[in-house]
């Protein structure tokens, strides 16, 4: 039974929610296990497994990036909401392993779909990043400012990573998840949540640039972290960040059905558990085959979760992510996901599909274009 402290949950006034509509994930096929880990640093797969609960990740290719991860999980969210890209109006991607310093990843996204109303930017803010993105979408819907948004999390870890580092090396993996989020009059979908960072931490968890002013013996473009200091901290701020969200969505902890947390390392979790006296069971956990896939690793164990049936309709989750900032942030949602129209969904699917190869003849012929003006240009008189 649920306890709202006021009778109901938060009622909007101007009568407009924010619900998550579409979800899909997308990780890249290697699989690196612990074995092959030792083989890079002086590790063993017993003790990664006891210290992290992490059995093996996955690492991508030449050929991904987070540019593409990301796309594919978006085109998986964009299937399973049922709408066309052109029904977007802002594309958000969380993540701290761009291709680009700009174009911004979700820009490129926006592109490859042929998302032409849509707007997109990046955002930073390490393994927050999904649930800081996911917020910024469901206040500019709650506001009546946009009605669609598609909201990433994707990362390639491994080009960062100091691959001599024992300590961070083997922690981090490569993917991409992603959720459509869209407005409805039905009360429920994102119903609160907490945004915090605290900059005093910033050396703790980092990737120095070439900008960086001072960067100590640190590697240019290369992951280092204070393991333990992080550990505490992750400790400390899930469980008060999972007690104030669901504070201000009128709930209590235990009406919870299932914390989607940032995937950093089993023993964080079940220090939380045990904070929060709850049963494990009520934490989603999937590192043990992913490892920690910073800013995409609660869309993608949010994915799985819904995959599992692990949540049904107008149950309480919560998501809560913490990392580099250091930053943290928890939000609770009421799940609620309209019925689906199977004769509506089969006709759109091949409306997409039609859309994509619409699109990308369209980019193509575009790029061409361009080539050729520049070509002739040379032989045109000057002014
Ligand atoms: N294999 C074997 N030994 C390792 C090792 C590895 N991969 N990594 C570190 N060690 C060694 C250390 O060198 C140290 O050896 P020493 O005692 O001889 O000096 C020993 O293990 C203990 O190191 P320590 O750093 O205290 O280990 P730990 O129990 O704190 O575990 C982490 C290290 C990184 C797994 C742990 O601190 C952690 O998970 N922190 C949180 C990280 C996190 O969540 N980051 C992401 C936030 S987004």
């Amino acid at each position: 039974m649920v306890t709202h402290k006021n009778g109901t949950p938060p009622i909007q006034p101007n009568g407009i929610y924010a619900r998550i509509v579409g979800w899909g994930m997308a990780v890249p096929d290697y699989v690196m296990t612990n074995d092959e880990m030792s083989a890079i640093v002086e590790t063993t797969d017993a003790w990664i497994q006891e210290r992290t609960g992490i059995k093996e990740r996955r690492i991508a290719s030449d050929k991904e990036s987070s540019a593409t991860l990301g796309y594919r999980a978006a085109r998986r969210a964009l299937d399973v909401a049922n709408i066309l890209p052109i029904d977007l109006d802002l594309i958000i991607v969380a993540t701290s392993t761009p291709e680009h310093i700009f174009p911004a990843t979700a820009s490129l996204i926006q592109d490859w779909l042929g998302a032409s109303r849509a707007g997109g930017f990046d955002l930073s803010a390490a393994c927050s990043g999904f649930v800081y993105a996911l917020d910024m979408a469901a206040q500019s819907i709650r506001s009546g400012s946009i009605r669609t948004a598609l909201v990433i999390g994707s990362e390639t870890m491994s080009r960062v990573l100091d691959w001599t580092d024992r300590s961070t090396c083997i922690l981090f993996g490569d993917g991409a998840g992603a959720v459509v989020i869209q407005a409805s009059d039905q009360p429920g979908g994102v119903l609160s949540s907490v945004l915090r960072s605290d900059g005093a931490g910033c050396d703790l968890l980092a990737i120095p640039t070439e900008n960086a002013r001072e960067n100590g013996e640190h590697k240019v473009n290369r992951m280092y972290m204070a393991g333990s200091e992080v550990f505490k901290f992750a400790t400390r701020v899930v469980d008060e960040s999972l007690r104030q969200t669901t504070e201000k969505a009128g709930i209590s902890i235990e009406d919870l059905k299932l914390i989607v947390p940032h995937q950093a390392n089993q023993r964080i979790l079940a220090t939380v558990a045990k904070k929060l006296r709850l049963d494990m069971d009520r934490f989603m956990s999937n590192m043990d085959r992913y490892g920690n896939t910073s800013a995409a690793s609660i869309p993608i164990a949010l994915c799985e979760a819904i995959e599992q049936n692990k949540i049904q309709q107008n149950d309480y989750i919560a998501l809560v992510g913490f990392g580099g900032g250091l930053s943290w942030a928890a939000m609770v949602i009421q799940w609620g996901v309209p019925q689906r129209d199977e004769q509506r969904s089969r006709l759109n699917e091949q409306r997409r599909k039609a859309f994509y190869w619409f699109v990308w003849w369209r980019r193509r012929v575009l790029r061409w274009q361009r080539s050729v003006n520049n070509f002739t240009k040379r032989f045109r008189p000057k002014q």
